[in-house]
């Protein structure tokens, strides 16, 4: 299969929409229409889509937060300058017929590398504690859990957080 990584756009919020209702099980706090239409209109993050055609097969919410009260910063303890660099995983689905080729990591991968946002350090996410499969794959690409928080639907999740390594020259 060839899949196409590439950010959504504002026109294709609907297949997110749908893509989260048939796919998102029973470990994942959904992620409101309002949010799909703020990240895909740009400023806020943006939602990076694993695309075979023109079907949407996965994707990953990332926002980037103000200083208020969404920020993760605050739950994990960081300092309040360091609050202002962050980028936060808001959610991510893949759908049940291509699970198992590591599209996660792949879209994780893709939010590292291939986004242009320098003034990004930090990394954060909340992940379920008994969601296993998103838990290993946030791991595989470096996040550690700092904390172990009751957060959004009051079930117990972990705080994971990647610092990125500080530039040289
Ligand atoms: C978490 C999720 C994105 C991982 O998808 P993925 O990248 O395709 O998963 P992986 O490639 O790491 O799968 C590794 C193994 O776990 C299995 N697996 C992954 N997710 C699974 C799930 N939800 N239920 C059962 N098995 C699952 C895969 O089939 C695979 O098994 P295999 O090695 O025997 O082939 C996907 O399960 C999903 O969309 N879940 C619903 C939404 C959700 O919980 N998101 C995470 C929010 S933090």
């Amino acid at each position: 299969m060839v899949v196409q990584l590439r950010p959504i756009a504002l026109n294709d919020a609907p297949k997110v929409q749908a893509l989260q209702t048939s796919s998102i099980g029973q470990l994942m706090f959904p992620i409101s229409k309002q949010e799909i239409h703020d990240l895909l209109a740009g400023g806020q993050g943006c939602i990076i889509g694993a695309w075979l055609g023109e079907a949407l097969i996965a994707f990953l919410a990332i926002t980037l937060p103000d200083l208020g009260e969404n920020n993760l910063g605050h739950d994990a303890g960081l300092p309040q300058h360091q609050l202002s660099g962050l980028a936060q995983w808001t959610a991510v689905v893949v759908h049940p017929d291509y699970r198992g080729k590591g599209l996660q990591v792949v879209l994780l991968h893709y939010s590292l590398h291939q986004l242009d946002w320098p003034q990004v350090r930090r990394w954060l996410a909340t992940v379920r504690c008994d969601n296993e499969f998103s838990l290993r794959n946030f791991r595989a690409v470096g996040a550690r859990v700092v904390k172990t928080i009751r957060k959004y639907d009051g079930h117990l999740r972990f705080l994971l957080l990647l610092e990125l390594p500080t530039r040289s020259g």
